[in-house]
């Protein structure tokens, strides 16, 4: 190992996404501003198998990309020989998928002779909260920060303390709200992706159609589990649901999906006491997510930073920052970097 490495705050970083079914590439610099954001998604090809189907997603992302990433250099008008680093997401996800990028990112930096690191997914989404426009200055972030990622396979809460300096507090014990919500759309005959489409529904329905019961989970973990169970009960027991009851019971379940990650959310701020709340993650794209921590951060006085909805599901920006941090922090990998289905959350302890 090398040991921590310098960046310039004008270098570029390439970074290069592939856990799940979204092909990316983007170029940042260390501070986080966004030079180009290319992704590819495969969502027409798993839609009508009502979800990702892993050799496809492999295929596809193999297929499509030297042209994603010969796509960002180009909107970013930047060279080859003018990067700095190569990041590449290399877990947790889906192996047949991650090693394409992993191959992909180990090739350009052996043929541009740059140095390369290996991301966590969780990790990159965190420091979505830091990207920017290159013609707008930084977001003013103020560490300690408290930080919820919830995506298709992760509901954490993280308090950074300080960059690199991580404590996981909290995790689902079960589904990740994502997987819920995905679940629940397939049970309301919604289809794939399930987050955006339960989102869509929910619009034409009451949250008070369905009520759902809180989960009561000790401490600050989650769980959906039960309540996915639930809507599968009365769905059970309806036969065959009447399409008009759809919106209001995809407006109940996304309410209270919402409600409770706020309120565990508000549990950890009442301990840790952060200078800053930071969701992220594909649910974080979810407007009524936004508008419920929106409320409840504010009657705080507590700073919140939602990235914008592109930069919440997954992309290359968040992980080419990450790389930037990570490199700065403990150097660069050697070229012979594994990929891993399932990786420790970032400050989850080892006896846990
Ligand atoms: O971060 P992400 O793109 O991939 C993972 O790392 O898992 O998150 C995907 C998850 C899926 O469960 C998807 O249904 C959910 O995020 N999602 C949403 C929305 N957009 C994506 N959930 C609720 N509302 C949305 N608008
Ligand atoms: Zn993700």
């Amino acid at each position: 190992m090398i040991g921590p490495s310098k960046l310039s705050d004008d270098a570029r970083i390439l970074g290069i996404e592939s856990s799940c079914d979204e092909t990316a590439a983007s170029v940042v610099t260390p501070t986080g501003a966004v030079l180009s954001s290319v992704i590819a998604s495969q969502e027409a090809f798993h839609a009508q198998f009502g979800g990702v189907v892993p050799e496809i997603a492999s295929r596809r992302h193999a297929e499509v990309i030297t042209a994603v990433v010969e796509e960002a250099l180009r909107d970013a008008r930047t060279e080859p020989s003018t990067l700095s680093l190569i990041a590449v997401t290399n877990g947790p996800g889906l192996v047949g998928s991650l090693v394409v990028g992993a191959a992909a990112a180990k090739a350009y930096a052996l043929a541009w002779n740059l140095p390369v690191v290996a991301v966590n997914h969780v990790e990159a989404h965190f420091h979505a909260a830091f990207l920017h426009d290159p013609a707008a200055k930084p977001p003013d972030v103020a560490f300690p920060i408290l930080c919820l990622i919830v995506s298709g396979g992760h509901t954490d809460l993280i308090f950074v303390s300080a960059p690199g300096e991580y404590e996981l507090l909290g995790c689902t014990r079960d589904d990740a709200a994502g997987e819920a919500l995905d679940k629940v759309a397939r049970l309301l005959g919604l289809g794939f992706p399930g987050g955006p489409a339960v989102e869509r529904a929910a619009t034409e329905g009451s949250a008070r159609a369905f009520p759902l019961p809180m989960p009561n989970v000790p401490g600050l973990d989650f769980s959906f589990a039960g309540l996915k169970s639930a809507l599968a009960r009365h769905v059970e027991s309806r036969g065959v649901l009447d399409p008009s009851e759809v919106p209001g019971l995809a407006a109940s379940f996304q309410e209270t999906v919402m409600r409770t990650l706020w309120l565990r959310t508000l549990d950890a701020v009442k301990v840790r006491r952060p200078a800053t709340l930071v969701v992220a993650g594909g649910v974080a794209a979810n407007a009524r997510l936004k508008q419920v921590f929106a409320e409840g951060s504010a009657s705080l006085g507590l700073p919140l930073i939602v990235p914008p909805p592109t930069f919440c599901t997954d992309n290359a920006a968040m992980v080419a920052l990450c790389g930037a941090a990570v490199f700065q922090r403990r150097g660069p990998d050697p070229t012979d970097f594994d990929v891993f289905s399932a990786l420790p959350s970032p400050g989850e302890r080892a006896d846990t």
